[in-house]
């Protein structure tokens, strides 16, 4: 099929794909779930390697948290924040818990979250209500999706007066589709409950403007969208709450140089590790901003429609959200059709994922979620028609040994 317009012209995105160390021969579908680091993020998280690798007294006295700062600044002006509401941490699963650990929760006391939440953090929020004797509340959100009002108003539905915190994805996993988030935190804020959103996917994906979208606490990755090195997350608080903060590590909770305390010295010595993954977050955003982060969305988000459309005609069931770049960006999940395995379950382990690996050398994600099948196509800047297009062959191929027939 001929590509439809010019921003799915591969020709000016081929010299880039040579930043990515992805074998030629395979097609890596899956920046969404693990996203590799173009060579220059390589290089500078090496750099820092080796610098703390040469004097690490010197390193980690006199340079570390200068350095730490220098790139809080940068990820701090790309999302809308001042590097004094940040903090680097793992990925947005450890942000997530350190949340979780500031929530004082009792029986009678409730928690809601949406039904399109990533697995993880329901069963995060799900042991502590059972641990406290909270109730964990799920807004169910209307399918298809048709209007970010609805999404809103489901979530409306579910607070209570006994709402003690609302979490809520900026771009959900499983359906990766684009929340109203604005619109969330400001419902919640008029309802005094406090807000935590779960972003790993809106970063360098979505716009982000922490100080405007108004939330309490905000996590996230940056090893997805991104491409910054695996181990870079970040957890944003408003500083309402940063003076009861609780690290889930405790170590020294004081500057190594000397520095007046802060509330994030807990959280930037959790002892002794090498923090080179976070010192090349800002070459990260570099890369990314030298592109140009509109040309970024804008050519994935092409890629991300044209798998829509070609998957779509494929297997003839309608996606479930609209086509616009307001409902998702560089990541689309398609419904395809039910399995024939009668054990098909658990995440990332359906038999069309491994056959696609296994014969095709394409890594892609296709996995149940509400009794529902989906493929998730992920779209980076090494990825090309070419790509989309060898998926959409192969699923002809497989797909029907995988699935149950029209007739079943
Ligand atoms: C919506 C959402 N939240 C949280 C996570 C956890 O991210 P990480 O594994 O980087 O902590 C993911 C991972 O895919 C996700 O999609």
């Amino acid at each position: 099929m001929p590509p439809q317009n010019e921003l799915l012209d591969d020709t000016p995105w081929q010299s880039l794909r040579e930043q990515w160390l992805v074998p030629e021969d395979v097609t890596y579908l899956n920046h969404g779930s693990f996203g590799p680091s173009p060579r220059v993020v390589r290089e500078s998280r090496q750099q820092w390697c080796d610098a703390l690798e040469r004097e690490p007294m010197d390193f980690f006295l006199r340079q570390y948290e200068t350095e730490l700062e220098r790139a809080l600044e940068k990820l701090g002006k790309f999302v809308g924040a001042s590097a004094r509401e940040l903090v680097f941490v793992d990925n947005a699963t450890f942000g997530m818990n350190v949340v979780a650990a500031q929530i004082e929760l009792s029986a009678g006391d409730e928690v809601v979250l949406t039904d399109h939440e990533y697995g993880a953090v329901f069963r995060i929020w799900r042991d502590l209500c059972q641990a406290s004797g909270a109730e964990l509340k799920v807004a169910r959100l209307p399918f298809p999706l048709t209007d970010p009002n609805e999404i809103v108003e489901a979530v409306q539905d579910t607070l209570t007066d006994r709402t003690k915190i609302l979490v809520v994805s900026h771009v959900t996993s499983a359906t990766a589709t684009n929340f109203p988030v604005e619109d969330i935190c400001q419902l919640a804020r008029k309802r005094g409950v406090p807000t935590c959103v779960d972003g790993p996917h809106a970063i360098a994906m979505v716009p982000l403007n922490l100080r405007e979208l108004g939330c309490d606490y905000y996590v996230a990755s940056c090893h997805k969208w991104l491409s910054a090195p695996f181990g870079t997350g970040f957890l944003y608080m408003a500083k309402r709450h940063t003076q009861k903060v609780l690290p889930v590590v405790r170590s020294w909770g004081g500057s190594l140089s000397g520095q007046p305390s802060r509330w994030q010295d807990e959280f930037q010595w959790i002892g002794t590790r090498d923090p080179s993954n976070f010192l090349a977050v800002p070459t990260a955003i570099e890369f990314l901003e030298d592109i140009g982060i509109q040309k970024f969305r804008d050519r994935t988000h092409a890629l991300a429609e044209y798998a829509r459309s070609r998957i779509e005609a494929l297997t003839g069931l309608p996606t479930f959200l609209p086509n616009s770049s307001e409902w998702y960006g560089s990541m689309i999940s398609l419904p395809i059709p039910p399995s024939n395995d009668p054990d098909v379950g658990g995440v990332l382990r359906d038999p069309l994922q491994t056959a696609l690996w296994e014969r095709e050398r394409i890594e892609v994600p296709v996995f149940h979620w509400h009794e529902r099948r989906f493929i998730r196509v992920s779209c980076h800047l090494y990825t090309s028609t070419k790509d989309i297009d060898r998926l959409v062959d192969s699923l002809q191929q497989h797909l029907p040994e995988f699935s149950k027939s029209a007739e079943e």
